[in-house]
């Protein structure tokens, strides 16, 4: 089982990544926070972050932001100039700027851009593509709406935080509908959401054994040991 290290803005750049990496451990990949363009460019700030001089050695996805097909497409040319082959896309983010501007969980409602996207994706091959959702941006159904064209694209691992965009970070997550998007989803899936406990991670794995990875996000700044202390305790167990 991988364990993820989720984007944070703010909170998980490349400093937090290197000194995670080195002094801790016990993550298999950690994700960059969402790059976006702005006037046809990446910001600097983003750009900084993602210099590959300064993730050299840390095992790292980059993630972008995007609207549609053609802003997806600027960005993977800016990244992969750069030299990223491993691309995360968010369609989760649930800031209303975002999600109003058709990004982030604003994508969930539309099949039609996703499927161009996902078209684009086929079009770089050299490239891993992720992607990380919600259930949907204002209704459950849409994830699974999705799953026919996320099934068929060229998709290394879907990560799922199973709340909706509107509801931001508030009330809690919705099981049930993560369990229908387990069952239907034949890509690699991760699991992400409130992971706070080493005991939340094994509950998880055992509950849905077909799982590729968990993502912790928050409780990863705050309890920085939890990765490797899970996978201490699983070398553990499966020596006694
Ligand atoms: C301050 C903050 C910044 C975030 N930035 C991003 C981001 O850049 N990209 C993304 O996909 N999700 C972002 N998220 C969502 C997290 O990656 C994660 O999905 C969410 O926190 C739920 O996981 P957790 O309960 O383990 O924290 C952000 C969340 C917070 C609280």
């Amino acid at each position: 089982m991988k364990l993820l290290s989720a984007p944070l803005q703010g909170l998980t750049d490349v400093r937090f990544r290197r000194q995670h990496h080195l002094q801790y451990g016990g993550i298999d990949e950690y994700y960059a926070p969402f790059a976006r363009l702005e006037r046809g460019r990446l910001r600097d700030k983003e750009r900084r972050d993602l210099l590959p001089e300064r993730n050299r050695g840390i095992p790292t996805a980059a993630q972008v932001i995007a609207k549609d097909r053609d802003e997806f497409a600027r960005l993977c040319d800016l990244l992969q100039r750069m030299g990223w082959d491993r691309i995360d896309l968010n369609m989760g983010c649930p800031f209303p700027m975002q999600y109003h501007s058709g990004r982030g969980s604003g994508l969930l409602p539309h099949p039609d851009r996703v499927a161009l996207i996902l078209d684009e994706m086929r079009q770089r091959p050299q490239v891993s593509f992720s992607i990380k959702m919600r259930l949907g941006l204002e209704a459950k159904d849409e994830c699974m709406r999705l799953l026919p064209l996320l099934n068929e694209a060229p998709l290394t691992l879907v990560t799922m935080h199973p709340r909706l965009g509107i509801q931001q970070y508030k009330g809690s997550v919705d099981m049930e509908a993560f369990e229908s998007f387990y069952e239907g989803c034949t890509k690699p899936l991760a699991y992400n959401g409130d992971i706070r406990s080493t005991d939340d991670i094994t509950r998880t794995v055992k509950r849905y054994p077909r799982l590729e990875a968990v993502m912790i996000g928050r409780t990863l700044i705050d309890h920085p040991q939890l990765a490797l202390l899970w996978k201490s305790l699983q070398k553990a167990s499966n020596k006694t």
